[in-house]
C-alpha cells in the first residue's frame, strides 16, 4: 500500500503545530521587516542627491571686473585672474564614490596614470576637487585634448602651429587608440599621452575619454591649464597660437555648441535630473574655461541618468556635457563651436563635408576665418528636426563676431596634407 504525504488539516492555530512556533514565526517577520527598512535606508543613502546641490555658480570673470583682484596674495593681470570665481561644493559625487577619507589631488601621484588604467571615480572626484582650487602658479595655458583614432596626419601642421606658441602657454594631451605607436621624441606629441581605453563613436566611452583628458589635464599641477580644448586627428588650427590664445583668455563665455533637440526625444523622462527642454545637442568639439571642466568631471547625476537610460537615438559625446552645461550655466556657454564644419552638402550623411586637396585653397581658410555665422541649421539632413539656437556668431556679448578658431575634417591622404602644408603662413597666421 502506498502512502501519500497529505498536508494535515490546520488545526486552531492554523499550520503551527505549537504556541512557540508561532511566536518564532512573528518574531521571524518583524526582523525581515526591519531589516528590509535598514537596507532600503543604506540603498536610499548610497544614491547621489538628485540635485540637492546648489546649482547656482559664478561665471567667468571678464577683465574690466577684475583690476582690483589678487590672485595668492600678488595683484594678479587681467589674463592671471580669470580662475573659477565660486567654488561648489564636491557634492556631486556620492560618498561612496570617494577614494580614500581625507585623500586630495595631491595625495595622488598623478603621473602614475599617465601609465597605468585607473578607476575613473578616484581620478574625476580628485580632478573636480583640483578645480575648485586656485589655478597652479604659472602662466595660464590652453590644454589641447587629442582624441585620437590614428596618427596625426596634420602632425607638421600643427608643429608649425605650436612653433610659433610660447611654450609656456599651451600643454598638449592626447588619447590615442589602442593601436597608435608612440610619437617619436622629435614630435611635440612625445609622451604626452594619457592612459588609452577602446573608445566607440556616439557610445559613453567617448565621453569617458572626455572626462578623462580633462581630468588629467586639471590635475596636473606642472601646467596652470586655463583652457581645455577638444580636438580631433581631422582638425586644424585656422589661426595662429597667438590669435587663439586671446581669443580664449578674453573670453567670457566655454564654447560648446548647444542646441535643442526636439522632435525624438519627447518619450524620454529626463526628470527630476533636467527638464527635456533642457537637453541639447552639439558637436564634441568643444572649448572650456576651467570651471565648466570641474564640473563635466564632478559630475555623477547627470552622468547617471545618460548612461542608464539615454536611448534610441541618443549621441551621448553629442548631449552629455552639453546638456549638462546648457543646465548648471546656460548664461556661460556661448552655444556655438568655435570648430568649422561644412554640413552645407545636403548629402553629407552623418559627417561634414571632409576638405579634399581640390578643395584646399586659399579663399577656402579666407571664408572659413571670415565667417560670422554658424551654420548649424544643416546640421541635419533634415533639419526642422532641429531648433537651432544661435545662427549669428556672439563673442562675449557682440554679435556678428569671428566665428571660428579650428576648422573639420581634413583627411590623412598624402595629396591633402601636401596641399596644406603648401599653404604660406600668411594664410593661415603660422
Ligand atoms: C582698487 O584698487 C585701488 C588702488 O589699489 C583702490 O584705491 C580701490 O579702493 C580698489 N577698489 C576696490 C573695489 O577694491
Ligand atoms: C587690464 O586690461 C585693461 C584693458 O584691457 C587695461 O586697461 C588695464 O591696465 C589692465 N590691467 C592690468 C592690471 O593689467
Ligand atoms: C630620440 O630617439 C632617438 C632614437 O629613436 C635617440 O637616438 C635619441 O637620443 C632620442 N633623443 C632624446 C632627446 O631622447
Ligand atoms: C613623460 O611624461 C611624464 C609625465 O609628464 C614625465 O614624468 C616623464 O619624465 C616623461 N618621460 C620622458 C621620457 O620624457
Ligand atoms: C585680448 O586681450 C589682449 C590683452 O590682454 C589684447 O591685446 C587682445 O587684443 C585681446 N584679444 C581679443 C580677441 O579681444
Ligand atoms: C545660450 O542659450 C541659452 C538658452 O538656450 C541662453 O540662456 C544663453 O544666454 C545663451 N548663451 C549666450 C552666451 O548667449
Ligand atoms: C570678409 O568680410 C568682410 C565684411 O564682412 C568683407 O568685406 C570681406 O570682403 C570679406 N573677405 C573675404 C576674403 O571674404
Ligand atoms: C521650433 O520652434 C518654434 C517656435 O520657436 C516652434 O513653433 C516649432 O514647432 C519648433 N520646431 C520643432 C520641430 O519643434
Amino acid at each position: 500500500m502506498t502512502t501519500i504525504a497529505v498536508p494535515s488539516k490546520p488545526g486552531p492555530m492554523g499550520f503551527f503545530k505549537t504556541q512557540q512556533d508561532l511566536w518564532l514565526t512573528r518574531g521571524g517577520v518583524v526582523a525581515l521587516l526591519i531589516g528590509s527598512i535598514v537596507f532600503f535606508k543604506f540603498l536610499l543613502d548610497s544614491q547621489p542627491n538628485l540635485i540637492a546641490v546648489d546649482l547656482s555658480v559664478g561665471r567667468l570673470t571678464g577683465a574690466a571686473e577684475c583690476q582690483n583682484c589678487t590672485y595668492s596674495g600678488i595683484a594678479a593681470t587681467n589674463r592671471t585672474i580669470r580662475l573659477p570665481q565660486t567654488t561648489f561644493q564636491n557634492s556631486f559625487l556620492p560618498c561612496k564614490d570617494y577614494v580614500k577619507p581625507g585623500s586630495s589631488a595631491r595625495d595622488l601621484d598623478v603621473d602614475k596614470y599617465f601609465k597605468v588604467a585607473v578607476e575613473d571615480s578616484e581620478l574625476l572626484h580628485a580632478a573636480q576637487d583640483e578645480s575648485t582650487k586656485p589655478l597652479p602658479d604659472g602662466n595660464p595655458k590652453i590644454a589641447f585634448l587629442f582624441i585620437l583614432r590614428q596618427k596625426i596626419p596634420l602632425e607638421p601642421l600643427w608643429e608649425r602651429f605650436f612653433a610659433d606658441a610660447d611654450e609656456d602657454s599651451y600643454s598638449i594631451y592626447t588619447h590615442p587608440s589602442l593601436w597608435i605607436d608612440q610619437f617619436p621624441n622629435t614630435s611635440v606629441f612625445y609622451n604626452r599621452s594619457i592612459s588609452t581605453k577602446e573608445v566607440r563613436r556616439f557610445d559613453i566611452s567617448l565621453v569617458d575619454v572626455v572626462r578623462r583628458l580633462l581630468a588629467f589635464a586639471l590635475l596636473d599641477s606642472n601646467r596652470a591649464n586655463m583652457w581645455f580644448a577638444l580636438v580631433s586627428e581631422a582638425c586644424m588650427p585656422v589661426r595662429s597660437f597667438p590669435y587663439i590664445y586671446d581669443y580664449y583668455m578674453n573670453s567670457t563665455t566655454s564654447f560648446v555648441e548647444a542646441f535643442s533637440p526636439l522632435q525624438r526625444y519627447k518619450h524620454w523622462e529626463t526628470r527630476p535630473v533636467f527638464k527635456m527642454s533642457q537637453l541639447r545637442k552639439g558637436e564634441l568639439w568643444m572649448s572650456m574655461h576651467r570651471r565648466h571642466a570641474g564640473m563635466v568631471v564632478g559630475d555623477v547625476t547627470f552622468y547617471r541618468k545618460f548612461k542608464a537610460d539615454c536611448r534610441n537615438d541618443c549621441t551621448l559625446d553629442e548631449q552629455y556635457i552639453q546638456t549638462l552645461l546648457h543646465t548648471l550655466d546656460p548664461k556661460g556657454i556661448a552655444n556655438r563651436s568655435v570648430t568649422y564644419s561644412d554640413w552645407s552638402n545636403p548629402n553629407h550623411g552623418w559627417s561634414p563635408q571632409n576638405h579634399y586637396a581640390g578643395l584646399i585653397n586659399p579663399e577656402l581658410f579666407k571664408k572659413i576665418q571670415n565667417r560670422t555665422e554658424n551654420l548649424d541649421g544643416q546640421y541635419m539632413d533634415s533639419s526642422d528636426d532641429f531648433n537651432h539656437t544661435m545662427q549669428t556668431c556672439v563673442y562675449n556679448g557682440r554679435p556678428h563676431s569671428l566665428c571660428f578658431l579650428f576648422a573639420r575634417k581634413f583627411s590623412g591622404e598624402a595629396a591633402d596634407v601636401e596641399a596644406l602644408l603648401k599653404l604660406p603662413k600668411s594664410v593661415l597666421g603660422y
